[in-house]
């Protein structure tokens, strides 16, 4: 009997390749997105690579009384993976409430849901900005979670803490937290991506999309760092090699081999790569030379950051296996797809 999981943002970039590597894997998967940053034709495109398409519910999570009757509905949810977030830092500074209301009221109705329809797992989707600028590299999960930089970083805080609240509260809740280093790449079908709304905030999409002549130029946000090359340094990982980190996530809590009722990992690849650097290994595998200029810093971003993954390595038996050329390389496939260049 086929495992049924809830993919929650299940259209966007890293949840519509998570929902097709749970498919590849042989779960049932259900999609609940309200397509604020997505569109629905990213489910006929997982069943292009998978053969099944995965049934799509259009709705908001902040509708506690239609999740409810999706729960009624579904009631052999065996699993949530829950992505579904506003997720822009830029933009959550602008708009703190949008993005506690959003971002923590679907969390606490999933939640609510899972109490009530007796849904006893969960993978969260959290983030290494709950680290801050951290004082020791690399970073592990016993790192001291610095005061948020952002409402957005702030969201992924407390939906931390509710989660670890709420299990400490029942006996019938498991879950585990998931805190991702930067995703960057697209699926090697170059049939599902990234598709940022408006201008990119993050620098893979910046990158594709100036050297698809949509933006002028990319502006390297500093080199007067304390880094070698003066650029900022962060853990570039593979969407696919995060994808799959779910699976084995969400695989360990139906198996019931979690050793604590609430979990936390790092996924990242351990290695710290500048922005330089990552504009070389695109220039490397796509022989194009893009154009970019050196500007002030960006507010807001930290100096350097990378992950010790190793208790995702050892517990979840999971590592990243893509590199970054490989990241670079389906990111501009992917890119040159949509554009259909
Ligand atoms: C990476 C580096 C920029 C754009 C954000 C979120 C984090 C996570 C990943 C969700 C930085 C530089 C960028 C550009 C540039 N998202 N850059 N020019 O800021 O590390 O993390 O995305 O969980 O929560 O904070 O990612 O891609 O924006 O920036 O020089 O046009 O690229 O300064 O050093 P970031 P990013």
């Amino acid at each position: 009997m086929k495992k049924k999981i809830l993919v929650t943002g299940g259209t966007g970039y890293i949840g519509s390749h998570t929902a097709t590597e749970l498919i590849l894997e042989g779960y049932d998967v259900v999609i609940i997105d309200n397509l604020y940053n997505s569109g629905a034709e990213v489910a006929d495109r997982i069943e292009m690579i998978t053969g099944t398409k995965p049934p799509l519910e259009v709705f908001d999570l902040c509708d506690r009384e239609r999740l409810g009757t999706f729960f009624s509905e579904h009631n052999d949810v065996s699993a949530i993976i829950h992505f579904a977030a506003y997720k822009a830092v830029g933009e959550s500074v602008n708009k703190p409430l949008e993005y506690y209301r959003n971002n923590l009221l679907s969390l606490i109705n999933l939640l609510d849901c899972m109490k009530q329809f007796a849904v006893p797992f969960m993978v969260f989707s959290s983030s290494c900005t709950v680290y801050g600028q951290p004082e020791k590299l690399p970073v592990s999960e016993d790192s001291p979670i610095q005061p948020a930089m952002s409402p957005y970083g702030n969201t992924k805080q407390i939906g931390e803490e509710i989660i670890r609240d709420t299990v400490a509260s029942v006996s019938d809740i498991k879950a585990i937290s998931l805190r991702y280093f930067n995703p960057i790449g697209a699926h090697p079908s170059a049939l599902i991506g990234e598709l940022p709304r408006g201008v990119p905030e993050n620098l893979v999409p910046f990158i594709t999309q100036t050297a698809c002549g949509l933006r002028d130029e990319l502006k390297v946000f500093g080199n007067d760092y304390d880094t070698p090359d003066g650029s900022c340094i962060r853990d570039y990982l593979h969407v696919v090699d995060l994808a799959k980190a779910h699976v084995v996530a969400v695989r360990r809590l139906l198996a019931g081999t979690n050793k604590m009722n609430y979990e936390i990992f790092n996924l990242g690849t351990g290695r710290g790569v500048s922005v330089l650097e990552a504009i070389s290994s695109f220039e490397r595998v796509t022989g194009l030379k893009l154009n970019y200029t050196i500007t002030e810093r960006r507010p807001g971003d930290i100096e350097k950051i990378w992950a010790d993954p190793s208790l995702a390595n050892r517990e979840l038996g999971w590592r990243t296996l893509s590199t970054l050329d490989d990241a670079m390389r389906t990111a501009w496939e992917w890119e040159k797809k949509i554009r259909k260049m």
